[in-house]
């Protein structure tokens, strides 16, 4: 290996670990589920996105399971190649129906799905994206790899939007695209769909959702942001992933019009020159929506309830949040240092809840981000919140006190 590439890779894995940034992974010893084991000891997870607790739902698995026996492990091959089996057929269908939109495609991951769409359907200079400046790194990505032109607004500034689109560069723009997160994972806000929907219409933009928070999630039975606001079916793209209310395995699909399917499965690169997903999470996926669609108001009532409980108790307890009704309920603390303490503190009393820092959001807006799941009792909640108390107290600066 380059010595000098190894040092430079040693010199900033050290810098990370002297500015407490290094990543350590806990290890999950047992399924995900809203009561876990986590390095050995029982944890309530407070930081998994198993929104309807369907990751170890008997039904899930059982489809997992079923869909081994009936076409083995994998595809050994792309779609476009030998790769497409029934069981992508049958997915595609009923993500399509579930969402009562024209088409769907899946791709092994919402990450490939976002840099499936970005730099296909906008490839050139003449091109434009106009993206929220918190949506998903995905969407970052996926951008960086179009060669159209960038224009990123302030977070939920649509205002700044509107001038971009009537700015002469964005006016004489060839295919354009408005791309925002239904849900953002680090706030827990919610886009505002009927306005960016305007502004898409006004001019003649595709406005692409990236639904991987709100699918299974927002809406009166799940069908993520459209529901949420009453537009479902209106001419929007959606991406999203199966890797978290529906299932939490891995796998996502873009959704919408017949034609913008139909050209992504000729040309976006992750499906043409990636594997297909196996059929366990194609069964798997498929059950988690069954189970939506005939369970989903109850699940839904629970999820809403526990998240209204535990942002009320956050609330009580003085501790820094954003309003919101979404089940990702972030607790700001300040610092990086802060939050990966707390986080470490609140482990030894059996709740586990992910600090997040810099770069992941901005300097000095360290955050617990807490996550609600259908699957956690009113007493979890409750342990929860004592805990987060307990630590509070503990670490005065996280409610900018000394
Ligand atoms: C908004 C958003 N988009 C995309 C992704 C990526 O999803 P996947 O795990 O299916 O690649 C995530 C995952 O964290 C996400 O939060």
């Amino acid at each position: 290996m380059s010595t000098t590439l190894e040092k430079t890779l040693a010199a900033e894995l050290a810098q990370l670990r002297e500015a407490r940034q290094y990543k350590q992974a806990n290890e999950i010893q047992a399924p995900q589920a809203p009561h876990t084991r986590m390095d050995g000891k029982p944890v309530i997870n407070l930081s998994s996105n198993n929104y309807l607790a369907l990751a170890n739902h008997p039904r899930v698995v059982e489809a997992g399971k079923r869909a081994i026996d009936k076409f083995g492990l994998g595809t050994a091959s792309v779609r476009f190649i030998c790769g497409t089996m029934s069981c992508h057929v049958e997915l595609e269908r009923k993500i399509r129906d579930f969402l009562g939109c024209e088409a769907a495609t899946t791709y092994i991951s919402c990450w490939d799905a976002n840099v499936g769409v970005m730099p296909t359907l906008c490839p050139t200079p003449d091109d434009a994206i106009f993206s929220d400046a918190l949506n998903h790194a995905s969407i970052i990505d996926a951008i960086r790899l179009s060669k159209a032109q960038r224009f990123i607004f302030r977070h939920a500034d649509y205002d700044e939007l509107e001038r971009m689109l009537d700015a002469p560069e964005g006016r004489k723009a060839r295919n354009k695209l408005i791309i925002t997160d239904g849900v953002f994972s680090m706030e827990g806000d919610i886009a505002d769909l009927p306005r960016l929907k305007q502004l898409a219409n006004q001019h003649d933009a595709l406005l692409v959702v990236d639904e991987s928070h709100a699918t299974g999630v927002l809406g009166e039975t799940g069908r993520g942001t459209a529901e949420h606001f009453g537009v479902l079916g209106e001419g929007t793209l959606q991406t999203s992933t199966l890797g978290k209310a529906l299932g939490g395995a891995c796998g996502g699909y873009v959704a919408g019009a017949k034609v913008v399917c139909d050209y992504l499965v000729q040309k976006s690169r992750p499906q043409l020159f990636s594997n297909a997903l196996p059929p366990s999470v194609c069964y798997g996926a498929m059950a988690a929506i069954d189970v939506l669609m005939q369970d989903g108001r109850a699940l839904l009532g629970r999820l809403r309830e526990n998240t209204a409980r535990f942002r009320a108790g956050v609330k009580e307890l003085g501790l820094r949040s954003i309003d919101g009704i979404t089940p990702i309920v972030p607790v700001i603390v300040g610092e990086t240092a802060t939050a990966i303490a707390m986080q470490k503190a609140l482990f030894e009393d059996g709740v586990f809840v992910s600090g997040f820092g810099f770069p992941v959001v901005p300097k000095g807006e360290a955050r617990l981000r807490c996550q609600i799941s259908a699957g956690h009792t009113k007493d979890d909640l409750d342990t929860c919140l004592a805990a987060l108390k307990k630590v509070a107290e503990k670490f005065p600066e996280s409610r900018g006190g000394p």
